[in-house]
């Protein structure tokens, strides 16, 4: 039977993206406009919820605004770092905090709470909403798309947008001094966004963490785009491509216990070695968080809108430990551990690959 609910949380939480105040607004339109709860915003994810008091403000017509479609970023902010079940302290140990957040729910008076977050943050709240018996819903979002269970989450479509339009801008240059361009994305150990945005910018070489590459196939490749006229040549780089020997290129941020680790920089060691290699003049993009940020798609503002209806529907159906999901141009919902249970990577053999080897297009295998 369902629940008599009065007041629900809504927080975000991982690394921002396009179309999340979508799904901010679409809630708070539906739980309040709809079935007249109250929709209380948490700030910062887990660590609104770690504050005391407890950082979160109730939700009013403001975010009805649809200036909240165009809006990139998060309005309750957010953070990627700080697991409440091993949260990082001063003397670079970690401790259990986890009842800390249960309790900064419990205090929030929440009914039911929505999460819109990764594959990351996704596990970690439902892991909270088993311990602390919480009515809990997720909303995929991740720009690497690399969650199980749907075909597409929030701002995907934005950060290929972004990565296409930087082959869009980068093709001619690299056709005036006779380049090989190379630009690096981002996407975590998935490459879709490099293969996405690769094949729709016209790229002649596309390299992912799902297909190991040699530097004599791609050298193959420049090659015969020269004898064919060729003067310039686009390569996509995928941010966890490893050197051809096999080591990933990463950067540590901060120190201690909360110490993070990311990747970055195997463009320019991709662009070096070509250089040496081929004798071809090389430049390189490193696209970085602008992936990120931007005017959100029309394609994560709908998916935001439907995912933030659908969530509120399951809520009032009394359907718990599910997370909406796009499936064949529906909106659906799955278990939880469905999505989380490992990461959905590029299908070497699927039809996006295909697609660009049929193209012509190299991965360098
Ligand atoms: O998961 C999203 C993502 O942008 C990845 O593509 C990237 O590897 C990582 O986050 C960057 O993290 P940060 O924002 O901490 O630099």
């Amino acid at each position: 039977m369902a629940l008599a609910i009065k007041r629900i949380g809504i927080l975000t939480s991982g690394g921002d993206c396009a179309g999340l105040n979508a799904v901010i607004r679409a809630v708070y339109a539906h739980a309040n406009g709809h079935f007249g709860w109250e929709v209380i915003g948490i700030h910062n994810g887990t660590a609104g919820l770690l504050a005391r008091p407890v950082d979160a403000r109730k939700l009013d017509d403001a975010v009805l605004s649809s200036d909240m479609l165009r809006q990139g970023g998060t309005i309750l902010g957010t953070t990627n770092k700080g697991d409440p079940f091993a949260f990082p302290i001063d003397d670079g140990k970690r401790i259990d905090r986890s009842n800390e957040v249960i309790d900064g729910v419990r205090q929030l008076g929440l009914d039911a709470l929505i999460g819109i977050g990764g594959d990351g943050s996704i596990a970690i709240l439902r892991r909270l909403a088993i311990q602390g018996g919480l009515n809990f819903v997720a909303i995929p979002k991740t720009i690497d798309n690399d969650l199980g269970a749907t075909e597409t989450s929030i701002g995907f479509e934005t950060a290929v947008q972004t990565a296409t339009s930087a082959l869009d801008h980068l093709q001619p240059t690299a056709a005036s001094h006779s380049r090989v361009m190379v630009l690096e994305v981002m996407g975590r150990d998935a490459g879709h966004i490099a293969l996405s945005a690769g094949i729709a910018g016209g790229a002649d070489v596309i390299l992912i963490p799902e297909i190991p590459y040699q530097f004599a196939a791609i050298e193959k490749k420049l090659a015969a785009l020269r004898q064919s006229g060729r003067n310039f040549a686009l390569v996509v780089v995928a941010e966890a491509v490893k050197t051809e020997s096999g080591e990933a290129i990463t950067s540590v941020h901060g120190g201690g216990a909360g110490a993070m680790q990311t990747y970055g920089g195997i463009g320019h060691y991709i662009g070096a070695e070509l250089a040496k290699r081929s004798g071809a003049e090389t430049r390189v993009t490193v696209l970085g968080h602008v992936q990120r940020g931007g005017t959100p798609e029309p394609k994560d503002r709908l998916l935001g809108s439907a995912f933030g209806v659908h969530a509120v529907d399951l809520i009032a159906a009394g359907k718990f430990d599910r997370m909406v999901a796009w499936n064949s141009r529906q909106v659906i919902d799955v278990p939880i551990q469905t999505a989380i249970q490992g990461a959905a990577t590029v299908d070497p053999h699927g039809a996006m690959v295909k697609t660009a080897r049929g193209l012509g297009i190299s991965f360098g295998d």
